[in-house]
């Protein structure tokens, strides 16, 4: 079964969505199978976000994925990579689509409420880098 890494952003955590977010995902029929709020280094940032070192938002962005806690989530179901980048909308939350979680929050690319892997590729790499393997879990869940 497809899992991804999902993660709320400290603005998320800040503005009191997590439950909120992680309801949609729970509504939908996807099971959370690793969940946790930890405070990201700036190392681990840096891993995280290494596609766009270099980019003129590069700094702004591991100093504000690295300001507050986030809420770090591999997330499990039917084609979820493609289906939790539907849910969260376009990266910039002006142009996500409404009733998309980015266009229901935000309105500001850098502050976008919500992480979420791009393709499966990145999903294995960035569970990789917040999760250790027994951190996450198995069992049945009723869709
Ligand atoms: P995210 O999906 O976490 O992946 C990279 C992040 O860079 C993206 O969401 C945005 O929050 C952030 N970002 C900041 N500025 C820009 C920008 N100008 N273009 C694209 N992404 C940006």
């Amino acid at each position: 079964m497809e899992r991804t890494y999902l993660m709320v952003k400290p603005d998320g955590v800040q503005r009191g969505l997590v439950g909120q977010i992680i309801s949609r995902f729970e509504q939908r029929g996807y099971k959370i199978v690793g969940l946790k709020m930890m405070q990201i280094s700036r190392e681990t940032a840096e891993k995280h976000y290494g596609e766009h070192a270099g980019k003129p938002f590069f700094n702004d962005l591991v100093n504000f994925i690295t300001s507050g806690p986030v809420v770090a989530m591999v997330v499990e179901g039917k084609d979820v990579v493609s289906t939790a980048r539907e849910m969260m909308g376009a990266t910039n939350p002006l142009k996500a689509a409404p009733g998309t979680i980015r266009a229901t929050y935000g309105v500001d690319v850098g502050r976008n409420i919500i992480h979420g892997s791009d393709s499966l590729e990145s999903a294995n790499r960035e569970i990789a880098i917040f999760f250790r393997p027994e951190e996450l879990v198995d069992y049945e869940r009723a869709i």
